[in-house]
């Protein structure tokens, strides 16, 4: 991998192994060296363009979180981190920014990696009106370009390749313990101890495995971080305690704006040392969020990210070991900048009105916020519009490290909204607020090998669809595929139809689906922590392993997990049937909620029939699957000893 930089780029976080590095100097400004790409470098307004030539089958793969299809080709993309919650393909932002592509030019030709390393928004054109070509416009001068292409390693790459070799480079992904692949229930609109027990009672009632609950903004007093509602969580020790007894385990939220109170501990230390950022004359930027106006921790500041981290203390001395960190785009809902009244009863108003309304304000205030407030970065202001994409990562970087200390590595679960490719050391991801229709679970499907491209491993989406009502039959398709995404967790707006388990009725079918999950997080946890380690990807497509079949090269609706697994997910409402491409001799696999049936299937096309309480997925020849010999009712109970082979 080589390293072309331009101008003075901040610090690298994206990339940690040694590469070559050229420095881009005024001589090879004019003639950019990197086979097949031209390059325009416009200091004058301050932005650099790259175009790269397609050819009429290359594959475009990567992005990470954006939307469109695995293959990217066709797309027009906008890195700039965004909270906002309709995910369709007109949406050209989403939460994390991933600037990371593979370019697969068929099997005679080595395929490119690159990754556009910069905080600033990077504006993709990807063939769209097919002009043949990849456009990449970076809205900075100061910037690092990695490149992976045959002149650097000597040899035909194949997509994986190219990938594995940026993964290599990136760092170890993030690895959480094992309960974390357990199942989550979470909805925002538990409020006090007593929802909680009651999600947790009615799971043992229905017989369903589930090994965490998250708590929602609701558990703290008045949405202030580190700060817990004693009214509805009286002793959050003795509570976490009592789930733990259950084998459960209690996932808070923690937002990245601090709510301005002064008497606030947190509030006062980071006023006291400079912590938050700080508006055009110096003093803490203000913008209203959850808690009404609130601060923003400089996570560009090693000190302050040392601080914030130590902050997790006051949930760790109660037991708990796993969080989700939200609002980090950061998400502004106003500022003084972009609403003429910063009142409380105005935020009461703005956050009732309809979702779509909201995010609509949003996005348009957000973006002129972006440009009013300021980090101190290695003693030097910069404006927080330039390393935007960069700010939720380091809140990750922050809780990281923080519960590292505080807990152990290996010993937290931590996942956030916001990310940049980085992050995945530190931290999962969700991917944010979707709804509850088929197109996003589709796009649930799509999105995992391209966030796997980029290192974000632990991941996945609101299983069931965050907004909207959920029907039963969506909720039982999405969780036969969430059974096999390292997140799988149930979880819903207030306002929305339950979309507990419980919740549809007859549980039975609920539990034969879950129950496949416990039958294999032996088998997934293993691929996820040698994946990890050896930089490979856990879910991937077809392609990556079967680069010389042209029908397994376009295929987006069935990924290879692990060393020894095709999953085939159900995606059309009212089917009870889908074709299935098999690139191999493989083995069926039919999971009934308490049995597996294995039948030999050949290579080539197959009409699979599956019932809604049964998932079916395949093998490879050879291949070492253990399981569970029967589902258990949370992690902890799993014996890895007595495993048995499927
Ligand atoms: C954001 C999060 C969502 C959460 C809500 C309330 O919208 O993405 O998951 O439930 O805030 O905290």
């Amino acid at each position: 991998m080589r390293q072309y930089i331009f101008g003075n780029p901040l610090e690298e976080f994206a990339v940690v192994e040694e590469t070559d590095k050229i420095i881009v100097t005024s001589e090879l400004a004019d003639k950019c060296p990197v086979s097949n790409m031209k390059w325009e470098i416009n200091v004058e307004d301050g932005w650099i363009s790259f175009t790269i030539p397609l050819e009429k089958n290359d594959i475009v793969y990567g992005l990470g979180e954006s939307m469109h299809g695995i293959n990217k080709r066709g797309g027009k993309y906008v890195s700039y981190n965004t909270d906002n919650s309709h995910h369709s393909d007109k949406m050209h932002s989403m939460y994390g920014s991933h600037n990371f592509i593979v370019i697969d030019r068929g099997c005679d030709k080595s395929a490119q990696g690159f990754c556009f390393d910069t905080p600033a928004r990077v504006v993709w054109d990807i063939d769209v009106d097919d002009s043949g070509e990849i456009v990449v416009v970076c809205e900075t001068c100061d910037m690092r370009l990695y490149e992976i292409s045959e002149s650097s390693e000597n040899r035909l790459l194949t997509a994986y390749d190219a990938t594995r070799i940026f993964r290599w480079a990136i760092g170890e992904s993030y690895i959480p313990p094992i309960w974390a692949f357990g199942f989550c229930q979470s909805r925002w609109g538990y409020k006090t101890e007593a929802d909680v027990r009651n999600v947790v009672k009615k799971y043992q009632e229905a017989d369903i495995p589930l090994d965490m609950v998250c708590m929602d903004i609701d558990y703290m007093d008045r949405y202030i971080d580190f700060t817990v509602n004693k009214k509805r969580f009286p002793d959050l020790k003795r509570f976490a305690g009592e789930m733990r007894e259950e084998g459960i385990h209690l996932v808070p939220i923690i937002d990245a704006g601090v709510k301005v109170e002064p008497g606030n501990e947190t509030y006062d230390e980071g006023v006291e040392n400079g912590f938050f950022c700080t508006n055009m004359e110096g003093k803490p930027f203000q913008a209203a969020v959850w808690p009404g106006m609130t601060h923003f921790p400089d996570f560009f500041q090693a000190s302050c990210r040392k601080w914030f981290g130590s902050k997790y203390k006051v949930l760790t001395d109660c037991g708990i070991d796993a969080f989700w960190n939200d609002m980090n785009e950061p998400s502004i809902f106003y500022s003084e900048y972009t609403k003429k009244t910063s009142s409380i009863k105005m935020l009461i108003n703005f956050i009732s009105k309809s979702a779509a309304e909201k995010y609509a304000e949003l996005d348009n205030n957000a973006y002129k916020d972006y440009r009013h407030f300021y980090h101190y970065i290695n003693g030097k202001r910069v404006l927080h519009h330039n390393v935007h994409n960069q700010y939720g990562a380091r809140m990750t970087q922050a809780g990281g490290e923080g519960l590292e200390k505080l807990l152990g590595k290996g010993n937290y679960l931590l996942y956030s909204r916001s990310s940049f490719i980085g992050s995945h050391r530190y931290g999962g991801i969700w991917t944010g607020d979707n709804e509850s229709t088929w197109d996003l679970l589709r796009t649930n499907v799509k999105h995992m090998p391209s966030l796997n491209m980029c290192g974000f491993m632990y991941s996945g989406a609101d299983t069931g669809g965050f907004g909207g009502n959920c029907t039963r039959e969506l909720l039982l398709r999405w969780l036969a595929f969430s059974d096999f995404t390292p997140l799988m967790r149930d979880h819903s707006c207030m306002g929305t139809r339950k979309q507990e388990c419980y919740a549809f009725g007859d549980t039975e079918d609920f539990k034969r689906i879950i129950n496949l999950r416990y039958r294999l997080i032996p088998y997934l946890y293993e691929q996820f922590v040698e994946a990890a380690h050896n930089g490979e990807m856990y879910m991937r497509p077809l392609g990556f392993d079967y680069p010389d079949d042209r029908t397994a090269r376009v295929i987006e609706d069935q990924l290879m997990l692990g060393q020894g697994l095709m999953v085939t997910p159900v995606l059309e409402e009212g089917a009870t049937k889908r074709d299935v491409y098999l690139p191999q001799d493989m083995e069926m696999i039919r999971f009934d909620g308490y049995t597996f049936t294995k039948s030999e299937a050949a290579k080539g096309w197959h009409e699979i029939e599956v019932p809604i309480n049964e998932v079916v997925f395949f093998k490879l020849p050879n291949a070492k699957v253990m399981v569970t010999r029967e589902a258990s009712k949370c992690t902890r109970d799993i014996d890895m000893n007595d495993l048995m082979e499927l």
